[in-house]
């Protein structure tokens, strides 16, 4: 099969459309022909070593956590999903002609290929952000980082569930959030009191999703560490803060909540823009600028 992959560490240039052995389902596993997979920041902080030492890497490596396609092997003991169904959902090496998911669901006839693809990790972390932190009706819930890919799936979220959400952005982004139900504000020096005045109620919990030293601020204005949590900043424990990464659970039931969302109308996803897979190494730069408006995504087939 064809594949984006990288044989060393470094930087977007690495990547490259070479053959690779066709992966097999597993039990519990579906394989898919893949439409297309999504961009995260972790394939890049992954490809340019910086997290070595924490995540094991087998070269050659093919980047990609989430995709959507066509199921063409169906794994044992896998119920609900059979060959020819046009699913989304999380797996590895995800960025080839063929990719195992490990949780798969039924994409919605409302979403392209390019947006079910976008639905699966930063909806899976959004909406596990918002477990941690106890997100209900009624709470109003700050997001620092919210016109990326997970800020935006879990305005949307927090919206769903009955909060009032205020999120931060640049400017350019602000009615991107509104239109996603936030108040927007920008980030960086004075958020504490651009967002006690946008809401005078308080703030009863935050997400940090963007990892650019905000915790200490999130934690001032909730004045509760534990109804704060971070995705992307290693010191939030130091801080009393959560620090999610996926492995005290995943909330994978957000996946279908997501899916059912987007047919009813009530869930958007934002691409920003979608590249070929051979220019899957664009794709990784653009989003190591750290800008970018809800998701980048690979078009595969
Ligand atoms: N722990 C986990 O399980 C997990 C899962 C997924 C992602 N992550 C991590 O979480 C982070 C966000 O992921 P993502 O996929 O949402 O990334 P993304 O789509 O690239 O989002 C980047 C967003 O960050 C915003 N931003 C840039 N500088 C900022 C600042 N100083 N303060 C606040 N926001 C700022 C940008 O907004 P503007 O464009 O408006 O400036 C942009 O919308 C990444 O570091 C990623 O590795 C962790």
């Amino acid at each position: 099969m064809f594949a984006l992959q990288y044989r060393e560490y470094g930087d977007h240039d690495v990547l490259r459309l070479e053959d690779a052995p066709e992966p097999h389902a597993g039990p519990g596993q579906v394989r898919i022909t893949v439409r297309a997979t999504s961009v995260n920041p972790f394939d890049w902080k992954l490809r340019a070593g910086y997290l070595a030492g924490m995540v094991p890497v087998t070269f050659p490596a093919i980047p990609g956590t989430d995709a959507s396609g066509i199921v063409d092997e169906v794994g044992e003991g896998v119920q609900g999903v059979a060959v020819g169904d046009e699913v989304f959902g999380l797996g590895a090496r995800t960025s080839a002609e063929f990719a195992v998911l490990d949780h798969a669901v039924h994409k919605p006839a409302s979403a392209s290929w390019a947006e079910a693809a976008a639905m699966g990790l930063a909806v899976e972390t959004a909406a596990r952000c918002l477990d941690v932190i106890g997100v209900a009706a009624g709470t109003t819930l700050l997001v620092d980082g919210g016109s990326g890919g997970v800020g935006s799936a879990a305005i949307q979220l927090a919206v769903a569930r009955g909060a009032t959400v205020v999120a931060t952005a640049s400017p350019a982004n602000h009615e991107y959030l509104a239109s996603l139900g936030a108040v927007p504000t920008t980030y960086g020096t004075g958020l504490g009191d651009r967002v006690a005045a946008l809401a005078p109620q308080g703030i009863d919990a935050a997400i940090d999703a963007a990892g650019k030293g905000s915790v200490p601020d999130l934690i001032a204005l909730t004045g509760d560490a534990t109804r704060v949590v971070s995705i992307a900043d290693f010191t939030a424990g130091q801080h009393g803060a959560h620090l999610s990464d996926g492995s005290a659970g995943r909330a994978y039931y957000s996946l279908a909540n997501a899916a059912k969302m987007h047919s009813e109308g009530n869930f958007i996803v934002a691409i920003e823009q979608v590249y070929p897979l051979a220019e899957g190494g664009l794709a990784h730069l653009h989003s190591q600028g750290g800008h970018v408006r809800g998701k980048l995504v690979l078009a595969v087939s």
